[in-house]
């Protein structure tokens, strides 16, 4: 608790990290975050982060998806662009995409990747060559995870500041801990995880800890266990590019994003309780935190 005090995210501390929008402002100021997200059966996840963006203030967003999913993300996600992506040969058990590096980079300025993205070979190969590859921020969730499990080395060739975003089970599998070790040491486990992989490591659950490798640390003070249903990481995914896309550092989105989420998760409890809370509940109270926090 001491801990919790001295290294709290205070409302105030992210009120100056956070964008201004100016009264003469263009789509394309505030940015545009490519998202390599969803697959069969986890269209939601993908509706979820790009939503996440979006309702973080990003200028334009855009979904890559495996190319059988892509008409139907067109009719969920209004104001998202989409794009077609090749799938892994899965025959019928599924659609998962096969990302390629291209040139995403030239047009965007982050790449959210992994919420509900699959876990074929074809589609975790092709994460890690992204990542190998990348020059600008990413944020690595979920099965993109899942990509780097027993080759999380690969995090130091990135060469923008990236941000990944483990829940305590993904951090297990990450480290080779097990989530009882994790738990039972989350501060310094993320700590010395961002300076090993020389990436923002943002360790979630209750009281979700953002470490940075030159051992500055964290603590969420926002939030609450209503949250704890599936599909609330992905919004954050999303919230967090968006951030960066509207020109914060990874350093900065990173704080502010976890902040801005679980106050999103209190404004939508404070309104519906605990219980019955879903992810989506999340989206609209995101500018409502904003605002509350300007
Ligand atoms: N208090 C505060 N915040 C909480 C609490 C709590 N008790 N419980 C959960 N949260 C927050 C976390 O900090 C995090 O931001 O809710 C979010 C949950 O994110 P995830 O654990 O990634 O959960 P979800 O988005 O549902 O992902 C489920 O994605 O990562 C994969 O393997 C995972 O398939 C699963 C899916
Ligand atoms: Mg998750």
């Amino acid at each position: 608790d001491t801990q919790l005090r001295q290294n709290a995210i205070t409302a105030g501390g992210v009120k100056k990290l956070l964008p201004q929008r100016r009264p003469d402002a263009h789509k394309g100021m505030s940015g545009r975050v490519l998202l390599v997200a969803g697959s069969e059966g986890f269209t939601g996840a993908a509706f979820l982060a790009a939503s996440g963006s979006l309702r973080g203030g990003a200028g334009l967003v855009t979904l890559a998806i495996a190319a059988g999913l892509h008409d139907i993300m067109e009719i969920k996600l209004t104001e998202v662009m989409t794009r077609p992506l090749p799938e892994a040969d899965r025959g019928t058990m599924g659609r998962e995409a096969v990302p390629s590096v291209g040139a995403w980079e030239f047009e965007n300025d982050v790449l959210a990747i992994g919420p509900g993205l699959g876990r074929h070979t074809d589609t975790l190969q092709a994460v890690r060559e992204i990542i190998g590859a990348a020059e600008k921020p990413l944020v690595i969730d979920a099965d993109a995870l899942t990509a780097l499990a027993g080759q999380v080395e690969l995090l130091t060739e990135t060469k923008a500041l990236s941000i990944i975003t483990p829940h305590p089970g993904e951090m297990a599998r990450l480290t080779g801990l097990t989530v009882e070790e994790i738990n039972q040491d989350r501060i310094d486990i993320a700590r010395r995880s961002s300076q090993k992989w020389e990436s923002i490591v943002v360790l979630k659950g209750a009281r979700t800890i953002v470490a940075f490798p030159d051992g500055e640390i964290y603590i969420n003070p926002t939030g609450n266990a209503g949250m704890a249903t599936g599909g609330t990481g992905d919004v954050l995914t999303g919230l967090i590019a968006a951030l960066i896309a509207q020109g914060l550092s990874s350093h900065d989105a990173a704080i502010a994003g976890v902040y801005v989420h679980g106050m999103a998760g209190d404004i939508a409890a404070r309104r519906m309780g605990l219980i019955g809370l879903t992810a989506a509940d999340l989206l609209p109270a995101i500018p409502v935190a904003i605002d509350a926090i300007q």
